[in-house]
């Protein structure tokens, strides 16, 4: 892999490759020396321009656990407040010579116009509404850890789907490794034609989680929303919002997923996120794993570039 931009040019074989190599590295994790050599020379700059907390510190710390030398960059505290365009911005970055760069970024296919123009090994770390490859690539792995394989399994992600990158790489990474997928929520919030991606759509959510062995569940994106979708977040919680009896009257097992941050009492009762039936935080635990061994493969294909061209 060159770079990582999202799902969608993925092929299954890569996305097992990562997964293997992922159960490796938790392995790694779980023991007492959490570090190995395997990125020793390269150096990864950490790009937000948006907000984050999960994805920047898992990133980081994975890079570090691989023993890369690693620089942030938080766009409200830099030289982006100045006028400074996102081309030269991480121009000037690369020029420190930096090997790789982690990108979160409002705008789509910003992680693709940098690679497009730089010679970095580029990872999208969300791109506005577009995709969140990693995040993909994390809830699959956990949904494969959880119930032992993803295809045939049903995927539900209930939400605002319209505007999360996490939809988009969830729907991508699911229907690549043989799941059914549906997605659920109010009809504003859910794109005409998402069903050409060959997935259902329900507008009911006691009849989807009814349905579904997994149900990841999305968080309002009140800062992607230029007019208002739905009357009120409380008629979003009364109608959408998932507690922890709806999902223990349906007398099944369910897996209940989240990428963070939850909005408690909204998407979620505070109830439900703390259930049995949720394995948010084994998500958060795998998201290090995965993008441990997203660097590590990518590193891979640097050293071959580098072989080839010595
Ligand atoms: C998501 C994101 O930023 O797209 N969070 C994450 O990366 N864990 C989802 C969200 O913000 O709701």
């Amino acid at each position: 892999m060159k770079h990582l931009l999202g799902i969608q040019t993925l092929d299954k074989t890569t996305i097992e490759l990562i997964f293997e190599t992922a159960t490796e590295f938790k392995n790694v994790l779980n023991r007492p020396i959490k570090k190995v050599p395997s990125l020793r020379d390269i150096t990864v700059a950490n790009i937000f321009f948006e907000n984050s907390t999960r994805t920047r510190l898992s990133f980081e710390l994975a890079e570090k656990r691989l023993s890369a030398d690693v620089v942030n960059f938080t766009a409200s505290s830099s030289s982006v407040k100045k006028g400074e365009t996102l081309l030269d911005t991480v121009n000037n970055i690369l020029a420190m010579k930096v090997d790789m760069v982690v990108m979160r970024h409002a705008s789509v296919g910003a992680a693709q116009f940098i690679a497009d123009r730089t010679a970095a090994q580029v990872i999208n770390a969300g791109d506005g509404t577009h995709e969140h490859p990693t995040q993909g690539l994390l809830d699959a792995f956990s949904v494969r850890e959880k119930l032992g394989e993803v295809a045939g399994k049903k995927i539900a992600i209930i939400g605002d789907i319209m505007h999360s990158r996490v939809a988009l790489s969830n729907i991508f990474t699911f229907l690549k490794l043989g799941a059914e997928v549906r997605v659920c929520g109010p009809a504003t919030l859910i794109p005409r034609h998402i069903a050409a991606l060959g997935v259902s759509v329900s507008h009911q959510v006691q009849e989807t989680l009814a349905w579904c062995d997994v149900a990841n569940v999305l968080r309002i994106q009140l800062e992607r929303q230029q007019i208002k979708y739905f009357p009120s977040l409380r008629e979003y919680a009364a109608y959408f919002g998932i507690t922890k009896a709806m999902l223990d009257n349906l007398n099944k097992p369910i897996v209940l997923m989240h990428p963070g941050p939850v909005n408690r009492g909204i998407e979620l009762s505070s109830d439900a996120a703390d259930s049995p039936h949720s394995i948010i935080l084994d998500q958060v635990e795998n998201g290090v794993a995965v993008r441990m061994a997203v660097l590590y493969l990518m590193a891979q294909y640097r050293d071959k570039i580098l072989a080839v061209s010595a």
